[in-house]
């Protein structure tokens, strides 16, 4: 996730380009830059945060009236003034900036360099500028068009050619784009908070259109040609609910972001059953050599991370063990050399995560980091990295990063797993078929989010919830539990449904809730058997069952829908009731929900 902006009109672009990129900042802000023209295109660009580039800017000013920009949130190549954005072609005649992913650059940036083309930086981004510098012959509109038709995947493009320099030309792929309508001067950005103080008249531009923006003129189309009619729509919004996409928090926000999220981390790394994952090398003798599975985390990492265990044992038939962090890196793990340690966070930088990895490393194991920060401490010590493409998570309570690290691990699962002959071709299919459903499954179950309410309004005075699951279900209930008792401050516990018949029962008595995970048929009977136990001593039960499931109804008092799908992938769609499910109640109780009392994002201290 980035953010682009664009300006054309009479006034200086530049200080309107930071301004507007220092609203998107929420985005990414690994690097920015910008263009603008004035007889040629001069690009000034730098890494870190936006005020680096403002650093530059005024020891080397640009002028012109016509630019763009962006803020950058590293997923092909690390965070590093070469890769920031804006791209040019070699010539420096035509410059681009773009949000997403292409997903065949490969392919496009190998047949570019038969051709004899250099590229200045490792993104996938600067192949847009070759290919529509290659197609250019002064027309931008046309070579734009050309370079979309084979440029794959979701994204939005904005560009500015020398030749045409009253005019900027961008395309959407999915991936969000408007434009903000002044007078006599337009605007455009990845969303509509970054322009709502220059003006409230939008044109949204729509999946595969294309948009030209001139000072005194829009016109829209779609990629192929046709022509748009669109009436501008007048944003009521205020400045603080506009950054949160029209949510009141954060966290609402990234809970409904995941099936982007989860498009964007399989996003070009899946082919049939194949899978590329570029940073991750692991050669044939080091997949020989795994005799254990160390996954090492915290929190809702550490969550994943029991997703994860079972997915590689049931996948790979590989011993996996999850550690806490900070339990394993005081315990002498009895890690030998050649096994692989799979260190999951989302921040890349928390201390006990680190330092986990670094024993596990020293006692001969591959370290592969799982994280969403590009360039993050853990991605530079790790031998093999797979990111997370989860964009900025602002909430402390994670949600979005933790779908797109299990979506991680399940493609992780189908590189080794193919790779090492464990599975065959027909189990490869079906899991990689079921990764590209989720999203909608996902987007399915957001839809629902009125019976997390009204399960809500059920718990919103309640003093302990207890959540039980067996196997995967264990997994998502103490993901669930952990989410509910951060924003809420409910005491909150999670157990294999199985256990609770040695302990925790004596604590279920009349109107008590307990959530039950119930999605893996092979555990069915026995996850009721437990629910029957708790209903017998009054509990009040919310239960997460698939659509099919029409026994669920005679024990539970309120149901949470999931579609029905994949036993082995539902973790990704059962968790989201239960993110809703956390969040209502917080609500409900007025807490402060992005920033939880004693809490901070990411913990940088042991
Ligand atoms: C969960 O909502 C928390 N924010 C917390 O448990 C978090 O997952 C943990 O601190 C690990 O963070 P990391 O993924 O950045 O390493």
């Amino acid at each position: 996730m980035c953010g682009i902006m664009g300006y054309v009109g009479p006034r200086p672009a530049a200080p309107i380009l930071v301004d507007g990129l220092r609203r998107l900042e929420y985005r990414g802000y690994d690097s920015a830059g910008i263009a603008v023209a004035n007889g040629t295109i001069a690009v000034r660009k730098a890494e870190g945060k936006l005020d680096r580039l403002v650093e530059v800017l005024a020891e080397d000013p640009v002028e012109g009236t016509v630019g763009i920009g962006h803020t950058r949130w590293a997923t092909h190549g690390p965070p590093s003034d070469r890769n920031a954005h804006p791209h040019a072609d070699p010539s420096g005649a035509i410059v681009v900036v773009h949000n997403g992913i292409i997903e065949n650059f490969h392919r496009l940036r190998d047949e570019l360099a038969a051709e004899g083309a250099e590229f200045a930086s490792e993104t996938d981004s600067e192949v847009l500028a070759h290919l529509i510098a290659r197609y250019y012959d002064g027309d931008l509109v046309a070579a734009v068009r050309r370079a979309a038709a084979v440029a794959e995947g979701a994204y939005a493009l904005v560009a500015m050619a020398e030749q045409e320099p009253g005019r900027i030309v961008a395309i959407r792929r999915i991936s969000p784009l408007v434009v903000g309508l002044g007078d006599g001067e337009n605007f455009l950005a990845s969303d509509i908070p970054a322009l709502l103080h220059r003006t409230r008249d939008f044109l949204v531009v729509e999946d595969g259109e294309l948009v030209v923006v001139e000072a005194e003129a829009v016109r829209l189309e779609t990629i192929e040609g046709a022509t748009v009619d669109r009436t501008p729509f007048r944003a009521e919004w205020d400045a603080e609910q506009a950054e949160k996409g029209g949510y009141d928090h954060f966290m609402a926000k990234e809970i409904h972001e995941q099936p982007t999220v989860i498009t964007e981390t399989l996003g070009g790394r899946l082919d049939g059953h194949r899978v590329h994952l570029e940073d991750v090398r692991l050669s044939e003798d080091d997949l020989r050599k795994i005799d254990t599975i160390w996954i090492t985390a915290c929190g809702t990492a550490l969550h994943a991370g029991l997703v994860g265990r079972e997915v590689f044992r049931r996948l790979l038939r590989i011993p996996t063990r999850v550690e806490y962090a900070h339990e394993f890196r005081y315990q002498e793990p009895l890690v030998r050399p050649g096994d692989l340690a799979v260190a999951i966070s989302q921040s890349g930088e928390t201390a006990d995560t680190l330092a986990a990895a670094r024993l596990a490393r020293g006692l001969g194991a591959r370290v592969l980091a799982i994280t969403n920060v590009v360039g993050s401490t853990l991605s530079r010590d790790a031998d093999d990295v797979l990111y997370t493409r989860a964009g900025p998570e602002i909430s402390v309570a994670s949600t979005k990063a933790y779908t797109a690290m299990l979506v991680a691990e399940y493609l992780l699962a189908l590189l080794l797993g193919t790779a090492r002959g464990d599975l065959d071709a027909e189990a490869a299919d079906r899991l990689a078929r079921g990764l590209e459903h989720l999203p909608d499954l996902v987007d399915r179950t957001l839809r629902r989010e009125d019976e997390a309410v009204a399960a809500a309004r059920r718990l919103v005075d309640a003093d302990d919830v207890y959540f039980i699951g067996r196997g995967l279900d264990h997994a998502v209930a103490m993901e669930g539990s952990l989410k509910l008792k951060e924003i809420s401050y409910l005491h909150s516990e999670a157990m294999p449904a199985g256990e609770l018949k040695h302990g925790t029962l004596a604590l279920v008595t009349e109107g008590v809730p307990v959530v039950v995970v119930a999605t893996q048929r092979h555990l069915y009977d026995k996850t009721l058997s437990a629910v029957q136990e708790v209903k017998a001593r009054g509990a009040f039960v919310v239960a997460v069952a698939y659509d099919a499931d029409d026994e669920i109804d005679r024990f539970a008092d309120v149901v949470l829908r999931i579609p029905d799908g994949e036993d082995l992938l539902a973790p990704v769609t059962a968790i989201v009731p239960l993110q809703l499910l956390a969040y209502h109640v917080a609500r409900l109780r007025g807490h402060d929900i992005d920033q939880p009392r004693n809490l901070a994002k990411s913990v940088t201290v042991e």
